[in-house]
């Protein structure tokens, strides 16, 4: 095969690339849309397949669209700003049900996804990194394949013009400072990340820089943000900024989180807590749990790799018990504060792994249990116990089709029915699909500890 060929793609499928099988060899081309007569370049070629980059578009798709943003393609946060809105939606589909298919009623049961009206502006945390271009600062997204580059993020339409205007003025004051940009292979600088997280409903916005060490200027940073920051933090380490050590982070103004509302209900959220980045969709993720869990109409209910709760507070109207089950000993924290800020009486937060709670699961005797999984999806251990506690109702929430169909799989084979499967678009512009599934345990199926079952009490 030669390094560039003309190909024609047949239909998106992970990882945002499209599909092509010149001469029945299938390549994995990025930059085509389906239906596109492209010609490409080669970048690597396995035995049975290989992976190419669309040169130029010699057929153009309906679906194809001037990107909005004038760095897409060199930034490595979106992968579909050349695809309309709605046939983003169309691909998601496609490779959910592909993901999907072979378990029973797919393709009939997955629904359309729930897209967002206006895709702009809806990410309420963004990480941005320091980086230089050109012998000055800049701060923006790494790029495309090569993390240690970074692409000015001033034009990102993911972000509020708020977080814009707090990424242009933490811009200047770096550069007005002259504090150096930390260079992460030879381990040399100062300023690394800034984190900037909103509640969009409450308008209070926590701003968090990250750098290798203290530094005096840091303290004028609350000054200089004025009222576009309700708090700001800084932590001096060298990790990530997600395992940013304990006890390395100061708030230098306000009270060191940011509060959101969904739904109604109030959430508190910290520097190191992981919370849905779309507000809006968010909202719809957790009303459609609800409305599934109010169906089944539950007495007990679970939900399983809870977070900071919004899942069990969700679930407080629809049954009388809520058991919220996490391993982040801080997660649990803010879900326990959660919790109390709603003047929820009937949820209660336990820290544990997934794994380990087989013996937890059977007693509470739960009839409904929503399980919301990291991407590697359920832990064969965390399976095993779900279906020795065997509830009449499942909900679980994904954001992998490939671990999703692999535990569907499972759980359709053990004796649970796949009612209905509801995608919904948290990641606008990317390739990630969200989707929740409900199953029902089937009225023959064997329960695998029907002996052992008792009542328990929390
Ligand atoms: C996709 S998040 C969902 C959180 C929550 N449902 C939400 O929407 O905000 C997955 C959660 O699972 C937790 N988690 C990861 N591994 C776990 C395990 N082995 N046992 C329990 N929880 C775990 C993570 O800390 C994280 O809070």
């Amino acid at each position: 095969m030669t390094r560039e060929i003309e190909l024609t793609a047949e239909k998106m499928v992970a990882e945002g690339r499209a599909l092509a099988r010149p001469d029945g060899f299938v390549v994995f081309v990025g930059g085509a849309l389906p239906g596109e007569r492209v010609r490409a370049r080669i970048t690597q070629r396995k035995k049975s397949f290989a992976f190419a980059q669309a040169l130029e578009i010699l057929d153009p798709s309906p679906d194809r669209q001037a990107p909005p943003c004038p760095v897409f393609g060199q930034c490595g946060g979106c992968a579909f700003q050349h695809m309309a809105y709605p046939a983003q939606l169309r691909a998601k589909h496609q490779i959910l049900i592909e993901a999907l298919y072979g378990l029973p009623g797919v393709p009939g049961i997955v629904a359309e996804p729930l897209g967002m009206e206006e895709p702009v502006h809806f990410r309420n945390k963004m990480g941005f990194a320091f980086g230089m271009a050109e012998g000055r600062a800049v701060v923006g997204l790494h790029r495309r394949g090569d993390w240690r580059s970074v692409v000015p993020a001033g034009t990102c339409l993911l972000q509020s013009p708020e977080s814009r205007e707090i990424l242009a003025r933490v811009l200047a004051f770096v550069q007005d400072q002259r504090l150096p940009v930390y260079d992460e292979e030879k381990q040399q600088g100062l300023v690394r990340h800034l984190v900037v997280r909103e509640g969009k409903h409450t308008g209070e916005r926590m701003v968090h820089l990250h750098a290798a060490e203290r530094h005096p200027a840091f303290e004028q940073l609350p000054a200089v943000l004025g009222d576009f920051a309700s708090t700001v933090l800084a932590s001096f380490h060298t990790q990530v900024p997600e395992s940013a050590p304990p006890g390395s982070t100061t708030v230098l103004s306000g009270p060191g989180l940011i509060h959101e509302r969904l739904n109604g209900f109030t959430f508190e959220i910290g520097p190191a807590t992981f919370f849905q980045t779309n507000t809006r969709q968010g909202e719809r993720l957790f009303g459609l749990v609800r409305d599934w869990a109010a169906d089944c109409r539950p007495e007990r209910a679970v939900d399983l790799y809870a977070g900071t709760g919004p899942i069990a507070i969700h679930l407080a109207a629809a049954a009388s018990q809520v058991l919220g089950i996490e391993s982040h000993a801080p997660s649990v924290d803010a879900a326990r504060r959660n919790v109390e800020l709603n003047i929820l009486s009937n949820v209660r937060m336990v820290c544990a792994e997934a794994e380990r709670v087989g013996e937890t699961l059977r007693e509470e005797r739960a009839d409904l249990v929503v399980v919301d999984p990291p991407r590697p999806g359920l832990h064969p251990k965390a399976k095993a116990a779900l279906l020795s506690a065997a509830p009449p109702n499942l909900i679980y929430v994904s954001c992998n089709p490939a671990t999703l169909a692999r535990d569907l799989a499972k759980l359709v084979e053990s004796g649970y029915a796949l009612e209905r499967v509801q995608p919904l678009d948290m990641f606008p512009h990317t390739f990630h699909i969200e989707a929740v599934a409900l199953l029902s345990r089937k009225m023959n199926a064997q329960h695998p500890t029907a002996t052992a079952h008792r009542p328990g009490a929390w």
